[in-house]
């Protein structure tokens, strides 16, 4: 697949059919992944691939408890009790997000990223705000993990509700202390049809020519 279209066209995918993704096709997809930056080139990044049902259902249980609070606190729990009251889009993506929740442990595949604390350098730890830079060593290669995925024609939908019970989810793993988690991606074939065009906002919205808010040339 051209890598502009792949960009331009993977959407997250939360409906998936029970069809079993090939071994060989996650490994290669890991395989190419691993060709992301890092600071310092140090690659902290560890993946478990679960298919085990047994742990899917555990990954579920330690899930759930995270999206209801983030339905809540954001809101879409008033969406699903009053869904007339709102927009078609609106309802249907959190629908969704639900319907993905409550039956994570039917997605084939559960991709657990991890990172290994002792590679990050978080240039911004001092600062007086929250710091972001840490993530900018683990979110290149799960953007190219989605990239490859969609490429292979694989459905997926990466996910941060998990990260809250990481002590759960380490200790079910096998997770050493060292690594922290960073994203949950479910992962399987697609079972609604491939959407054409992502909701997505246009350049000159966030881009900008020498200096902020002036026009892009
Ligand atoms: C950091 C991050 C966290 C996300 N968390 C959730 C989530 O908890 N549940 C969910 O259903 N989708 C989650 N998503 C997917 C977003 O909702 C999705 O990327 C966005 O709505 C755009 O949808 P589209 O790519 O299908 O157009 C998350 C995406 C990111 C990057």
């Amino acid at each position: 697949m051209d890598l502009y279209k792949a960009m331009r066209c993977a959407p997250t995918t939360r409906r998936f059919t029970p069809d079993p993704v090939p071994s060989e096709t996650l490994r290669r997809v890991l395989e190419n992944a691993r060709f992301a930056p890092s600071g310092g080139n140090r690659q902290g990044w560890r993946v478990v691939v679960v298919r085990d049902p047994e742990l899917r259902v555990a990954l579920r249980d330690l899930y759930l408890p995270g999206w209801r609070a983030y339905l809540e606190s954001a809101g879409g729990a008033g969406v699903l009790a009053d869904p007339q009251a709102f927009d078609a889009a609106t309802v249907r993506r959190v629908q969704g997000a639900d319907e993905y929740a409550e039956r994570l442990h039917e997605v084939p595949v559960h991709l657990v990223v991890g990172v290994r604390l002792p590679d990050l350098a978080v240039t911004d730890a001092s600062l007086p705000r929250q710091s972001i830079v840490g993530g900018a060593s683990i979110y290149p290669f799960v953007q190219n993990i989605l990239l490859a995925l969609r490429a292979e024609g694989l459905g997926a939908a990466m996910t941060t509700l998990l990260v809250p019970a990481e002590a759960d989810v380490k200790r079910l793993l096998g997770i050493p202390e060292e690594v922290a988690l960073a994203a949950h991606i479910g992962v399987g074939y697609r079972a609604d049809p491939w959407p054409t065009r992502l909701a997505r906002k246009p350049v000159e919205e966030f881009a900008f020519s020498e200096h902020y808010g002036q026009p892009l040339a």
